[in-house]
């Protein structure tokens, strides 16, 4: 039996930090033995917003050896920069032209970088979700690890390969394989250090607010000890206490411990003696990736070679699909 695909990808834009690596990568990681897998560093969303030309070829090298250092196996999975593969663009275009403006115009996401964007927006901001479907559609992907962030433009995924196969293909022979968003409940959304109800984002001008996957323990103790908590003594996880669900949350995936554990532990605590335990956990846990990922980054040799090989395994599934899509939208082939 062939095994089912996944594809997922982040953007190379700043750090990651540990809201990516508990909603997405990790699972990545844990899905990959059963799954076919595609994971690309979205270097092309990474210029929606204003970008740093200087920085964006060494960001995408962190993001992919990020992939390795987490525990992507190649063995299991094919890491690709999205820019290597030209289908990613060229499907996007057609997949423009049978997209509704309007179901753009609705995006969340869309909405809130806009807004922060003031009179700047590009076309590619609005575009960025059809880009995505590109991404994911050109793989034929069963599913699709994300956050919980992302759920909205997986629906619209869905909702343009159903209008595609709808218009252009046959119940017999569909031309996109429908996907299916994969969010795990456990760190699907994990918070800013600064207000529990925001989630933790690289964008947030604070330092402060994020962990990053990269930081010393130096930075881990000084972001924790100034984290936002609240007066109320005794920790458990509950509704209107957003900073105690997250960090409770955290310290829970950190140390393998089931919500009733951590419940067990820390009910009786107040914040002095928790934080330095959440710290610990989040170092140790951190500590593995950072020592991998200095290893992988010294070597930048075997980091081009993964990802040539990569590109090409991507190409020769991307091409198959697009050259159906053309092929179903009309398009002429001259023949040898
Ligand atoms: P991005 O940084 O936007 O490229 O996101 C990469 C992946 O991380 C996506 O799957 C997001 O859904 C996920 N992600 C981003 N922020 C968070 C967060 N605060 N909590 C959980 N997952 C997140
Ligand atoms: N939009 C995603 C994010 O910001 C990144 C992304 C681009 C993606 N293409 C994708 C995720 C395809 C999954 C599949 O998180």
């Amino acid at each position: 039996m062939t095994k089912k695909r996944v594809l997922s990808g982040v953007q190379p834009t700043g750090n990651l930090h540990i809201g990516n690596y508990l909603g997405a990568i990790r699972n990545w990681v844990e899905l990959q033995y059963n799954y076919d897998n595609f994971f690309c560093v979205v270097d092309l969303h990474a210029i929606t917003v204003p970008h740093n030309p200087a920085t964006l070829a060494q960001d995408t090298y962190t993001i992919a050896a990020l992939y390795l250092a987490c525990g992507i196996d190649l063995n299991y999975s094919t890491i690709f920069v999205q820019s290597h593969v030209s289908a990613h663009s060229e499907l996007a275009w057609l997949l423009n032209c049978v997209t509704p403006l309007n179901w753009l115009e609705r995006m969340i996401q869309f909405k809130e970088k806009a807004i922060k964007q003031g009179d700047n927006v590009s076309v590619g901001l609005l575009d960025y979700p059809v880009l995505m479907a590109a991404d994911i559609l050109l793989y034929d992907a069963d599913q699709v690890p994300v956050g919980e962030d992302q759920k909205q433009h997986l629906e619209l995924t869905r909702n343009i390969a159903i209008a595609v196969n709808h218009k252009y293909g046959n119940e017999k022979n569909p031309i996109f394989k429908i996907p299916e968003p994969l969010i795990r409940k456990e760190g699907a959304r994990i918070m800013s250090l600064s207000d529990g109800s925001k989630k933790m984002s690289k964008s947030d001008p604070s330092e402060l607010s994020r962990i990053n996957l990269l930081d010393t323990p130096d930075d881990i103790r000084k972001k924790i000890k100034k984290c936002k908590t609240d007066p109320i003594m005794g920790l458990n996880f509950a509704d209107d206490r957003p900073e105690c669900n997250n960090l409770l949350g955290l310290y829970g995936i950190f140390t393998g411990k089931s919500q009733e554990e951590v419940t067990t532990e820390c009910s009786d605590m107040g914040w002095g003696k928790f934080k330095p335990l959440l710290t610990e956990a989040t170092i140790t846990a951190l500590t593995p990736i950072q020592a991998k990922y200095q290893e992988i980054m010294t070597e930048k040799s075997y980091l081009d070679s993964v990802l040539k090989e990569g590109k090409e395994k991507a190409e020769s599934v991307a091409s198959i699909t697009l050259k159906r899509v053309k092929d179903a939208l009309g398009y002429l082939t001259i023949k040898n």
